[in-house]
């Protein structure tokens, strides 16, 4: 029976950057203590004329033209955001006409940072089933940022990751995508997230003069304590249900939450921490955008080899968490657009 595979990956990076330093000049923060208590250096930045459907395009059309695939023959696109172009209609449509995808059918899905390996994990089957999927995981972060708020301000980027996904069989060797778990906790949803606009605390005169209405809001103490406990226990439940060891595992893939969450989940799961992938520092957490980035960054970096397992987890608003197996048969083609250099 054919399997899910990433056929290619796209990945972008807006080019504007905003260091530390820049961030000190508008808030009571410095470069110091956002490297010492989250490993990030800079962000990146949507310019002016980006939104989540462009920069989702971006890394969409990578992943098509890294493969050779054309938009027609898409059966789906799907983002994953919880940023999106606009309440409704879904992101995905925008991008589906952009990317002039005639045939597919599109939508959205909001999970949070862990969104993205939910949505893989719900989607494989469509894969396996022969149809041809675009599955993007997009923010823009630094629109949903409170700049009054330093605890939450330093810690988000933009950005998007794409993966251009079918079936074992249809001829496209990649990265198939394996054994992998999710799970919710919606008792936790006061904890982190975009409270205001929906239908529970929905748009007043009184709620806008106050400002901060489209803002994160996050206790940021709590939320570390559940990732690092949530992302460890998943990962080493799906290792031991796919009946691997650590030994068997080449590189972990974590959500770029920071790297004080990345480092204690490495401790806690027992990797060696340089087969731990981070580029945090130079693009800070991206949210849904965050796997399909590392992902895309890694091929760039010829990180990735035929053979290799890779362990991805990832944690986020709800609170939901996931973890995902993926098998490299062959190197995916890639694309990773990032102008600008890392500081
Ligand atoms: O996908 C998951 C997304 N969420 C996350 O990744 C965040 C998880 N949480 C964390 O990583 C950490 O809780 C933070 C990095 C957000 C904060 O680190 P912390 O060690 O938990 O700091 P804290 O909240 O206990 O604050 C310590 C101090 C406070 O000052 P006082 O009360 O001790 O005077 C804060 O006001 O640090 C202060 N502070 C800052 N100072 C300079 C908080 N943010 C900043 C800042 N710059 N940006």
């Amino acid at each position: 029976m054919a399997e899910a595979t990433i056929w290619s990956v796209g990945g972008y990076a807006p080019p504007h950057i905003i260091t530390n330093t820049m961030l000190s000049e508008k808030m009571d923060t410095s470069d110091e203590w956002i490297r010492t208590r989250t490993g990030i250096r800079e962000r990146r930045t949507g310019g002016p004329d980006e939104t989540t459907a462009t920069v989702s395009v971006e890394a969409g059309r990578a992943a098509l033209e890294a493969r050779g695939v054309s938009a027609e023959d898409l059966d789906w696109v799907f983002v994953c955001t919880d940023t999106p172009e606009m309440w409704s209609p879904a992101t995905a449509c925008f991008v589906q006409d952009m990317l002039g995808a005639k045939r597919a059918s599109a939508i959205d899905l909001t999970g949070g940072c862990a969104g993205f390996l939910q949505t893989l994990q719900m989607l494989s089957p469509l894969a396996q089933s022969g149809k041809k999927l675009l599955v993007i995981g997009t923010e823009l972060l630094t629109h949903a940022m409170n700049w009054s708020d330093r605890a939450t301000a330093v810690l988000f980027g933009d950005g998007s990751g794409a993966f251009l996904m079918g079936p074992s069989d249809a001829g496209f060797d990649g990265i198939r995508v394996g054994h992998g778990l999710s799970r919710s906790d919606g008792s936790q949803t006061g904890i982190l997230g975009k409270p205001y606009g929906g239908t529970r605390f929905p748009i007043t005169p009184e709620l806008v003069a106050q400002g901060q209405l489209h803002t994160i809001r996050m206790e940021g103490q709590k939320v570390f304590k559940h990732a690092v406990t949530m992302m460890s226990d998943i990962g080493r439940r799906v290792l031991e249900e796919a009946h691997l060891g650590l030994a068997q595992i080449d590189w972990v893939v974590p959500h770029q939450a920071n790297q004080r969450i990345i480092d204690a989940v490495a401790h806690q799961v027992g990797i060696a921490s340089d087969r731990v992938f981070s580029h945090v520092a130079h693009y800070a957490n991206t949210g849904s955008a965050s796997i399909g980035l590392a992902l895309a960054d890694m091929l760039e970096q010829s990180l990735i080899a035929p053979g290799q397992h890779l362990l991805s987890v990832a944690f986020g608003a709800g609170f939901s968490w996931a973890s995902q197996l993926f098998y490299v048969d062959a190197v995916p083609p890639s694309k990773f657009l990032h102008a600008g250099s890392p500081a």
